[in-house]
């Protein structure tokens, strides 16, 4: 059978729309030692049996340890476990080093703080491509509620938040349309609406006018203060792991945004840093059209509050 002629970089991007949680597959090795990937593959399958899958790399270092394995358990990570991904999506030799853990199942390691967590006994692995499938049968399983969760999507970390519209009050209320009731006098709920509302006019005008999707919006932003960079500064800057913040700037490259002077360090380029001062135009001139639509001082009034109160709360 042919195989599409596909680019894999842009393949990948189209995978990347579809957000997933992030969970961190812990299992021990033959010689009991920990072991640990990062992976956003998980997924529930069926309930009776109880079972869900994922897939690894057949080039991760750990793979023949999860393809022996008898148990793995699943780490659901939640937000504010960023550190907690990167570290385990790295090729470190000793990821356990700065995580709390107990044994589990087959003494596979659930970490101190999580989501939720699946503690599984391999029911079947498949041959998947480049990657094997794992599937586990659930045996127990544990959730924190009052944890959100991380989550993934086009190649960056994200928090989920209720949509604003879930939010509004239904027009069949008799409050809804003169104060939305408690919700529309909310800071929380005006705070999302609003950068929901700003957000969905700004980014596609970075698309049509400039040709930039958000994540490399959100790097040259970055590069405009500092216009060279190492890749590990910028990761924590732009809350992409590495993985996949080489893949955009890489993307970056070949649209000469930006240069690499070494496999490390980016630059950004005249073009980049043109385009740069462009979005940042654009971006200005929707926040003061936005903000026109207020009298002047209170304006200036509503950042400078909104700015004191983000320095109070850090
Ligand atoms: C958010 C995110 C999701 C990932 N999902 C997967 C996955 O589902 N399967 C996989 O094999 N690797 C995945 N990776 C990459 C692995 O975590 C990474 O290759 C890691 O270095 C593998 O560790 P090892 O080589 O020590 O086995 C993901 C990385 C990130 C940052």
């Amino acid at each position: 059978m042919s195989q599409p002629d596909f680019d894999p970089k842009d393949f990948r991007r189209a995978l990347s729309q579809f957000p997933t949680g992030v969970t961190v597959i812990t299992t021990v090795d033959a010689d009991g030692k920990p072991v640990g990937v990062t992976a956003s593959s998980f997924n529930s399958v069926s309930m009776e049996p109880t079972l869900v899958l994922w897939s690894i790399d057949k080039g991760a270092h750990s793979l023949s340890a999860f393809e022996k394995a008898e148990h793995f358990a699943v780490n659901v990570l939640g937000s504010d476990q960023v550190a907690t991904s990167n570290n385990f999506a790295s090729r470190g030799e000793d990821k356990f080093a700065n995580a709390a853990y107990s044994a589990g199942l087959g003494g596979a390691p659930l970490l101190d703080d999580y989501a939720a967590q699946f503690e599984c006994k391999t029911w079947a692995v498949y041959e998947g491509g480049d990657h094997l499938i794992l599937v586990g049968e659930v045996i127990n399983y544990r959730y924190n509620d009052v944890i959100e969760p991380l989550v993934f999507a086009r190649g960056h970390y994200a928090i989920s938040a209720q949509h604003p519209e879930t939010m509004k009050s239904p027009s069949s209320c008799d409050n809804a349309n003169t104060d939305g009731g408690f919700v529309g006098d909310y800071l929380l709920y005006l705070v999302r609406n609003l950068y929901q509302e700003l957000s969905a006019s700004l980014y596609p005008k970075l698309q049509s006018e400039c040709d930039i999707n958000p994540e490399e919006w959100r790097i040259l932003a970055r590069m405009d203060s500092c216009p060279t960079i190492s890749i590990s500064d910028l990761t924590g800057m732009v809350l992409q792991p590495e993985i996949a913040l080489r893949q955009t700037a890489d993307w970056m490259a070949e649209k000469g945004l930006v240069e690499y002077q070494s496999k490390d360090i980016l630059k950004v380029t005249a073009k980049g840093s043109g385009i740069a001062a462009q979005l940042r135009d654009l971006a200005i001139a929707e926040e003061a059209e936005l903000l026109s639509k207020l009298p002047a001082n209170e304006a200036g009034q509503l950042k400078a509050n909104l700015k004191t109160l983000i320095e109070k709360l850090s």
